[in-house]
Formats: structure tokens, C-alpha cells, sequence
């Protein structure tokens, strides 16, 4: 048994009904140390309790002060900024900075950032070979994670991560070459050449320069494309302890290079039920097909047939902060592309959803994917590309995630417990015998 706390009301009394003892456990910032699970016990022999949570839907992971969600108020903030006057007056290598580093840049720190992260577009010649060593149909995303998981063995010091300026150099590349790797997929896919960075161009106006630049001496992309996927990426850019960053601090704790760490945070994010979903609304819409059909969808999303994709969140309760800032991006690129006719089932779904009593008493409001597959076919991606727009824009969360692990005392290999439900002690019988 531990001793009370000092303030004994930040504490929590557990009996154990087993044995009848008590035991009082700190409550430390709204949570109690799975650890102190473990004296609670029947026997000296048996192991202490513990907590068994698949899927951590209650258990954290590490203390962070990188991004803040409040899901039911829908607040989401970076390093304390929030999403709104983010996505409005900043651009997605500040914010990279300010994820990164914990505060915004001044002049100079922006200026110096902006200047490397652009200087570091370019990859090794080697890169574009095995690239182009992919099947003709291969998905971007897996060739996005074994690139960038490859980019380890081009930059073997990375391994230090204990040293600040090494892991700065890393993280730098990594934000600078993502698009690089990113743009390369697509093309690869097309059967287009690939397209070297243009170092006169923005981070973002250079991707998409990347991507669809053909025998022009200079690609420029309408400035407004510019501006609305440049706030895609910001609205990507971190969300605290979801699966991707869950795996690349899982991964990162075994203090591995950062470049093996972000590529299983690329394997995770590629999982339909990550970053899968913007795909499956586009289908969704491409199936209603028209207005008329809403209602009859609807009907058969209440009677429990299908989800309607794009709706509902794990965290958000409320509103998706996110959402509403994309729906406005939505507008600024149709204004240059032309408007998606699928804009109009899309609105009309929403508007139709939000007044029915089925998705008002569950909370489901449309979410951030709701709307980004509608913007991301504007640009002309594929289905396949839109995981690879959300893992560049999510690449400074990572990195901000991982060097905060790095640096944390606290942090441990991490080694889940398990309920071993197996057999126990059996005899081996040689393969010989067995199949006589
Ligand atoms: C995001 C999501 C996985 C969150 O799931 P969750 O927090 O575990 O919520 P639950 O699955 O427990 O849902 C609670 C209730 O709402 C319903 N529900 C949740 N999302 C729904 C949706 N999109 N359409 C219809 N019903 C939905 C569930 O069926 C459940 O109803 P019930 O209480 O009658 O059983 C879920 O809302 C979903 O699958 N949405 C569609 C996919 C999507 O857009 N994902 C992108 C997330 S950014």
C-alpha cells in the first residue's frame, strides 16, 4: 500500500474485493500511474493488476504539449494556437516551425527554416532508381513508406538521435523531401518523368509543380490552389495521439533513426480507418449520385445499413474544427477549378443530416474528411493520392511528436502487457512422430 498523498483528495480509494484491502492512489493531472496498479495484489506470487485497454481508448500514452483537442467544445490548437488563426494567417512551414519548436519563429529563425527546408528537396539520384523500380500500378502510399523508411540508409547518422543539432538536420529533411517522395509516386503511376524541385517556388506551389509540371520551362500553380492545399496541410499538420503518431512514438521509443519511426507512422496512416476516409466518401457521393437519392440513403444509414461517411469523430463531439475551415477552401478552389458536382449532394447530405433527429442525438457532425476528398479531386489526384496529401501535411506532427519523445525522461521502450489466453506447458512431439 502507498502512502496517502498530500493532498488526499487528489487521490482515489480502491478496495479489492479479493483480499479486502485498501489502497489510495494519486491522482496526478486527472489520471492515476497504470504502475501503481501493480501493488494491488492477491499474492506475493501472482502479478499486481492491471489495466487492459486495446486500442488505448482510455489510457495515455505521454505527456505532451504539442497539440490541445477539446472534442467536445471543438477546439483544436497548436503548441496553444488555435486551429482557426492558424489555417487563416499562417503558412504550413510556420507552422511546421512553431509544431517543431514549441514557439513562433522571429525573422530570422522563419527565414533560416524556410531556406533549408527548401535547400533539402532534393534526394539522392539513388532514390529516383528504386522509385522507379515499382510496379507500374504500385499505390503511392506504399511507395511513400518505403522510401522514406529508406532514406535511413542514405542518411546513416541519423541514428544519433541524442544529439539536437543531428536530430534538427533529420527532421529538416524529412519535412523537405516528403513532397519530393510524394509528387514521385504520383508520377510514377502516371508513367510521367519524375520532376526535380524548383527552389525558386514555395514549399507547397513547388510540390504541386512537381506533380503536374510537364514541358513547361516553369510550372505556377494558380495562387489560390496554392493557398487552399498549403491549408490542407496545416489542418493535417498534428492531432495529438492518434494511430500514425501512436506508431511512430511506439516505433521511435525502441530509438530507432526518425526515418524508420515516420515510415511506420506512413504504414499506419495508410490503414483505411485512418487515413483512408475522404476516399470512401467520394464513393459514397459518386453512389447517391443525385439529390433525390439522399433521402433514401439516409433511411438506410439510420436503419444501421451503411455509415455515412465523413460524419462522426472519436474526439470531436460537436463540431470538427477542421470541417469548417475546409468547406471554405472548398469554395476558394472551385473558383478556379469549376465547381465538383458532387459539391451539391455533399452540401445537401450535410444539410439534410444535421437536421435529422438520427444524427443529432449521436452527435455526428461531418468531419474533416467530409469534405477534403471533394477538394483533393479538384486538383485531379487519384483516390490513392489523397492518404499521400494527408501524410505530408501530418510529417511536421510526427517529427514534433518524436523529438518530444526523445527528450522525454519519462519515456520507456514501449511494451504493452497482455491477457495470455493461450495453451500452457504442452509436450513437443517431433514432427516425425506426429505425422506417422
Ligand atoms: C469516426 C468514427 C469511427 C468514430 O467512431 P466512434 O467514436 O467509435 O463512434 P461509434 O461507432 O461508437 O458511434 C456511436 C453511434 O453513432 C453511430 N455512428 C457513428 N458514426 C456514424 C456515421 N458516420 N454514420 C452513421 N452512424 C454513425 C454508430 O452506429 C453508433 O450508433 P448506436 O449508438 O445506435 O450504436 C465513426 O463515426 C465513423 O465510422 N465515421 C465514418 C468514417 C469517417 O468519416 N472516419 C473519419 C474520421 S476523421
Amino acid at each position: 500500500m502507498t502512502d496517502a498523498p498530500a493532498n488526499s483528495t487528489d487521490s482515489l480509494t480502491v478496495r479489492d474485493n479479493r483480499t479486502g484491502q485498501e489502497y489510495d492512489i494519486p491522482i496526478t493531472d486527472g489520471t492515476i500511474n497504470a504502475k501503481d496498479l501493480g501493488q494491488i495484489r492477491t499474492s506475493d506470487d501472482l502479478p499486481g493488476l492491471a489495466t487492459y485497454d486495446p486500442g488505448f481508448v482510455n489510457t495515455a500514452s505521454c505527456r505532451s504539449a504539442v497539440t490541445y483537442i477539446d472534442g467536445d467544445k471543438g477546439i483544436l490548437e497548436y503548441r496553444g494556437y488555435p486551429i482557426e488563426q492558424l489555417a487563416e494567417s499562417s503558412n504550413f512551414l510556420e507552422v511546421a516551425y512553431l509544431l517543431i519548436n514549441g514557439s513562433l519563429p522571429s525573422r530570422a529563425e522563419y527565414d533560416a527554416w524556410v531556406h533549408e527546408i527548401t535547400y533539402h528537396t532534393f534526394v539522392h539520384e539513388n532514390v529516383k532508381s528504386f522509385m522507379e523500380g515499382f510496379r507500374y500500378d504500385a499505390h503511392p502510399m506504399g511507395m511513400l513508406m518505403a522510401s522514406v523508411g529508406a532514406l535511413s540508409t542514405f542518411y546513416p547518422d541519423a541514428r544519433n538521435i541524442s544529439d539536437a543539432d543531428n536530430r534538427h538536420m533529420q527532421m529538416v529533411r524529412m519535412i523537405a523531401k516528403m513532397p519530393t517522395l510524394g509528387a514521385w509516386s504520383f508520377r510514377h503511376a502516371q508513367g510521367k518523368p519524375f520532376i526535380y524541385p524548383d527552389n525558386d517556388l514555395g514549399y507547397t506551389a513547388n510540390f504541386l509543380s512537381m506533380l503536374f509540371k510537364m514541358s513547361e520551362q516553369k510550372f505556377e500553380a494558380d495562387p489560390r490552389l496554392v493557398k487552399a492545399l498549403d491549408v490542407l496541410f496545416i489542418l493535417h499538420a498534428d492531432h495529438e495521439q492518434n494511430c500514425s503518431t501512436n506508431a511512430v512514438r511506439s516505433v521511435g521509443s525502441s530509438q530507432v533513426d526518425p526515418y524508420s519511426a515516420v515510415a511506420a507512422g506512413v504504414g499506419a496512416l495508410y490503414g483505411p480507418l485512418h487515413g483512408g476516409a475522404n476516399e470512401a466518401v467520394l464513393r459514397m457521393l459518386r453512389r447517391i449520385g443525385k439529390k433525390e437519392n439522399i433521402p433514401s440513403f439516409i433511411e438506410g444509414v439510420k436503419a444501421g445499413n451503411e455509415k455515412l461517411m465523413g460524419f462522426g469523430h472519436r474526439v470531436y463531439k460537436n463540431f470538427d474544427p477542421r470541417a469548417t475551415i475546409i468547406k471554405k477552401a472548398c469554395d476558394d478552389v472551385f473558383e478556379v477549378t469549376g465547381v465538383n458536382p458532387l459539391l451539391e449532394i455533399a452540401k445537401e447530405l450535410e444539410k439534410i443530416a444535421l437536421e435529422d433527429e438520427y444524427f443529432i442525438k449521436r452527435k455526428l457532425y461531418p468531419n474533416v474528411d467530409f469534405y477534403s476528398g471533394l477538394i483533393y479531386e479538384a486538383f485531379q489526384f487519384p483516390p490513392e493520392m489523397f492518404t499521400v496529401m494527408f501524410a505530408i501535411g501530418r510529417t511536421p506532427g510526427w517529427l514534433a511528436q518524436w523529438s518530444e519523445l526523445i527528450q522525454d525522461k519519462d519515456q520507456k521502450i514501449a511494451r504493452p502487457k497482455q491477457i495470455y489466453t493461450g495453451d500452457r506447458e504442452l509436450t513437443f512431439t517431433p514432427a516425425a512422430q506426429r505425422w506417422r
